[in-house]
Order: structure tokens, then sequence, then C-alpha cells
């Protein structure tokens, strides 16, 4: 049986567009009832990971504006993204900056003591606001640290959410499983804010953390959402090899070089202009054509790369504005940037769809809001820049912050959340799904999924491809029906949650891949062997799945254009 839990808004998520959500509702009015889930401990959210910057425009005295910002991010979405939506975002992320500088975060400073901001790729100006290569942990710690001057929020923490319950349009609650308890609870509010990452652990070699597995997509779909755009998959150009880690952008921003085993600077054949500073769809495909014509360096398990070449920055320069990939480098390879170049190549690294908003953060649902990666408001089209992403989850968790007081105005008590539904959710997850015993190993279906998704649906795509893919996850999801689940046990139970996971994964990787094969085109990251150029007559618009009878609805709108035309994409 259900316990239950009732405030007045839910924030799902407690990365950070879910701390910007909880800190403008707080800061506005400190009575308003918060509940902050999230299946790890809150400065554990993958957010903290963000290394190079934040995008905003600080100096239009000195050249920078909004239209350049604008202009740089529709460019590098492919015309895909809504415009209105990228004209507010550019005009909001810089007060984003200056409320952290005034909440103490501490930026990399220039000599002056004026804010820093480096180069970034796809950016026609230096935009990128930095704490070294540590941002998304300074922004993360500095919303923690000032939330936690107000008593009107509980930490749900390590608890694993399951269900988002909809009936009638309207939010009615929403289930989770408390590790430290193992008690199943149904905590109702008048709002709730999705705010849950993206879906980067379907890919075998990635920056995610193990953590991000798409559960508020997932669960969001389930409920009856619509997925906007999920084919678009951002691979980073430098995952170090051969873990994944984030080898940020900012190391090419500081003027770090990309090199093939001849040693050249291969990026003239591919962005003559912008070199290591083009878009990342287009160095992640310049990077995997130098492999996969010959160029690259052979690394283990089949992971061959190329090289970041940062020594000849000097080390006073990696020791100041890149001190964490010094140190990672130097404890996972042993290897000193400063002398030794860094093994690196394409790695997922972002999910530029999610479930579908408005200009508001609002879903379809009347009091669902999302927010950051999980959402696709259309910010990034069918590539984002880097530092938009950030930026994103600040400015739009704001945005939600101030709708949901707005709405939270005119609800005055959250809506009844049918028994019946709760008791279902529960019977189908401890006496169905956690007592199964058919013999399949629900991490090989795992495992077998994320190198499925790396070999089916990256940086380059075609058909066949991708119906292979198609066919291996329907394969899994068939043994999925049949997995053991070893441990039946309610308190921290990890094997289960890693089922639940798992869950959700195929779920979404059916949806990306089918979005994908369906998408004849290759526009910014979704590039096929064999639809070679971007087709504005007939893809010039949004994909949105929904879930019918248990199979897969796929729907398209058009894109928000605005006063920026689709042009060629030359960099
Ligand atoms: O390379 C990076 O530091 C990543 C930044 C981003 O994804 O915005």
């Amino acid at each position: 049986m259900a316990v239950e839990r009732i405030h007045d808004v839910v924030i799902l998520g407690t990365g950070l567009a879910g701390l910007r959500c909880a800190l403008e509702l707080s800061r506005a009015d400190s009575g308003i009832d918060i509940a902050m889930i999230s299946k790890v401990q809150i400065m554990r959210a993958h957010s903290g990971c963000a290394e190079g910057g934040t995008g905003a425009v600080l100096n239009e005295a000195d050249g920078d504006s909004f239209e350049l910002h604008g202009w740089d991010t529709v460019k590098g979405s492919d015309f895909l993204a809504d415009q209105d939506v990228i004209q507010r975002f550019v005009e909001c992320s810089p007060k984003e900056i200056y409320l952290l500088e005034h909440l103490g975060l501490p930026w990399s400073r220039q000599e002056n003591g004026r804010i820093f901001q480096r180069p970034f790729g796809g950016h026609s100006y230096p935009r990128a606001t930095m704490a070294a290569d540590k941002t998304g942990f300074m922004e993360m710690q500095t919303l923690y640290d000032t939330l936690t001057r107000f008593a009107n929020w509980t930490n749900y923490h390590e608890c694993f959410a399951t269900d988002i319950i909809v009936q009638d349009g309207e939010f009615r609650g929403l289930t989770f499983i408390d590790s430290r308890t193992g008690e199943f609870v149904i905590v109702r509010g008048k709002a709730l804010l999705i705010a849950t990452g993206g879906v980067g652990c379907l890919y075998g070699f990635t920056t995610y953390s193990q953590t991000v597995t798409g559960d508020g997509q997932a669960m969001a779909i389930r409920a009856g959402l619509p997925l906007e755009d999920p084919e678009f998959i951002q691979f980073h150009p430098t995952g170090l090899v051969p873990s994944g880690i984030l080898m940020t952008e900012g190391c090419r921003g500081e003027g770090g070089y990309l090199r093939n085993s001849a040693g050249e600077r291969f990026m003239d054949r591919y962005a003559k202009e912008k070199m290591e500073l083009a878009p990342r769809d287009i160095v992640s495909r310049a990077e995997t054509t130098e492999i996969l014509e010959g160029r690259g360096f052979e690394g283990p398990e089949g992971l061959d790369y190329v090289h970041l070449d940062l020594t000849h920055l000097g080390a006073e320069k990696i020791n100041k504005r890149l001190p964490l990939i010094r140190e990672v480098t130097m404890k996972f390879l042993g290897l000193d940037p400063i002398t030794t170049p860094i093994p690196v190549r394409a790695v997922s690294h972002y999910s530029m769809g999610g479930i579908e908003t408005d200009i508001n953060a609002r879903t379809r649902c009347e009091n669902i809001w999302a927010a950051g990666e999980v959402a696709c408001a259309s910010l990034h089209g069918a590539n984002r820049l880097g530092t938009n992403s950030t930026a994103e989850c600040l400015v739009f968790g704001a945005i939600a912050g101030d709708e949901i007081l707005k709405y939270l105005k005119k609800k005055k008590k959250p809506a009844d959340c049918p028994a019946q539904r709760v008791a279902t959710i529960e019977k189908f997850l401890f006496d169905d799904l956690m007592q199964r015993n058919g013999g399949e190993n629900p991490y090989h279906i795992r495992k077998e999924l994320r190198v499925a998704m790396d070999r089916y649906a990256g940086v380059f795509r075609d058909r066949d491809e991708m119906n292979a893919g198609l066919r291996k996850v329907a394969e899994l999801v068939e043994r999925f029906e049949k997995i053991t689940v070893e441990d039946r046990s309610r308190v921290y139970n990890s094997n289960f949650y890693n089922v639940l996971e798992t869950r959700n994964m195929l779920l979404l990787a059916q949806v990306l891949l089918t979005g994908a094969v369906l998408r004849e085109e290759s526009r910014g990251a979704h590039s096929r062997r064999d639809y070679l150029r971007r087709d504005d007559v007939k893809w010039l618009k949004h994909t949105l799945v929904t879930l019918d009878d248990g199979g897969l609805k796929v729907e398209y709108k058009p894109v928000t254009l605005g006063k920026w035309e689709p042009v060629e994409r030359k960099y």
C-alpha cells in the first residue's frame, strides 16, 4: 500500500534546471512547499559534470550581441530550432550569469577583474562564461548552497521515480520507491516539473554519468506526453579513450588542436575557417571520417582515436584554465597533457530532443512543466552549440519557476489521484516485474542495447543499419519479458533500479531509432549516408512521438521560423 505525501510543487530531478526552478519559487514565496526528488544525492546530479562554460552575451560594447548569439544558435541547429525560443533564451541568459555572480559563484576573471569568457565551437564571439573547467559543479554548488537558506523544501534523495499519473489532462501524482526505507510513495502536488536530464546512457561510449538513463522521458511518454525530435543525439568530438570522460571543448577554446596519425590538423579539410571550433556535429564527423579512412590511431576495444593536442598551450594556461582535464588524464591514463597529446573520439553527449514543451517550459499537460535536457522547447534543433545547455537549464528552470508561481495562484489544491492507478502500478512493480524469474540477465540486455546503439545509431547512419538496430531492440524487449530479478528486497535494491532503468532505455531506444529511420535527410547531428543532404522541402519540421495502444505513433509539426532564413551551413 503506497504511502501518500502532499506538497505544493513536485520537482523531479535536482540538476541545474531543478535547482534553479526551486530557487525561483523559494525566492518569490518561501511558503511554497516543494518536494525535491532525485534518484541520487543532490550534488551527484549529472549537471555537476558540465565543464566548459555557460553561453551568454556579456560584452555588447565589444561587439557581441543577442543578434549574433541568436544567429550562431540557429545556424548551429541546422535551422531546426524554433527562433522565438532562441530569441527569448539569448536575452535571458546574461541575467542568469549575473544572478549566480551575486550569489557568489567564482567565475574565471580577466586581469581587470571583469568576468572572463572563452571561445567555443560554432560561436562567433567568445561567450563561454566559466569557472575554469568546473563550471557545472560551481553552478550546482552555488544554487544548492543558496537553497539551503530556505526551509520550504523536502529532500527526497535516493528515491527512484517510476510513473507519472495524468488523468483528464491533469497531473495527479508521481510514484517513487524510497531506497532508504523501501516504501512505495505517491506524491501529489499542484504542479510537477520534470528535470531529469538526457538519454545518453542508451549508448555505451558516453560522457554521461551512468545514472542518466532517460527516466523522465520514458515516464512522460508512458503518461501520454509527446517526445519531440528524439532522433537528434549529439556526439561530442572529444571523449577520452577508453572511458568516454568529457575532455571539454574548452581545450579547443583555449587553442588546442586535433591531429590525425600523420600529425595533421585535419580540420582544415572540413571547416577551413572555424577549424577545431566548428560546431560539434561537423567536428565529430570529421574525426570519424579520419578514423574510417585509416588516419586514426588504433585504440583498445575498437575505440580508434585521434589526438587532442594541448602541448603548445604551456603549463601555466593548462593549470589555470583546464585543471580538471589535467587531473583526469593523469589519473585515468597516467598522461600529462602539458607534454603529451590526449586520445579522443566522438562520444554520445547530449539529447537535443526531449519532452515537448512550449516557450514557457510547459508540456501539453496543464500542470506539468519540463526544463533542461529532458525537455525539448526546440532551442537546439538538430545540433546544440556548446555552452547553450547549462544556460538552457538556468534560463528555462527560472522560466518554469515563474510560470508555476502564476499557476499556483489559481490552483488551490492538488487534484485527487485515483487510488486504483497507484495500486495497479505498485502491483506491476512488486508482484510482477520484481518477481520475474525467466533466466534472462537484465545486465546483459542493457549492455547489448548500448553496444547496438553505438553501432547502429552513431555519428553516421543509414536505413539498413537503423533497421538492424530496431530489430535488435525488439529482440531485447522480448527477452526483457523473461528477466530474472535476483534481489527482491525493498531497501537500496540497485538490482531492481537497474531493471527499471533498462525498461525505460528499451522504450527510448525504439523511439529514437523510429524517428531516425523516418527522417530521410541529413541535418545537424543526424547524418545519413543514404540521404546526404538537408531537405527543407520535406523535412523542415519537428518529429513528435507518442505511445498509442502500446505502439509508437509518429507525427510532425512545423518549425517556428523568424528573421533567419535557412541557408547552406558553412564554417
Ligand atoms: O565541452 C564541454 O565543456 C561541454 C559543454 C557543453 O556541452 O555545453
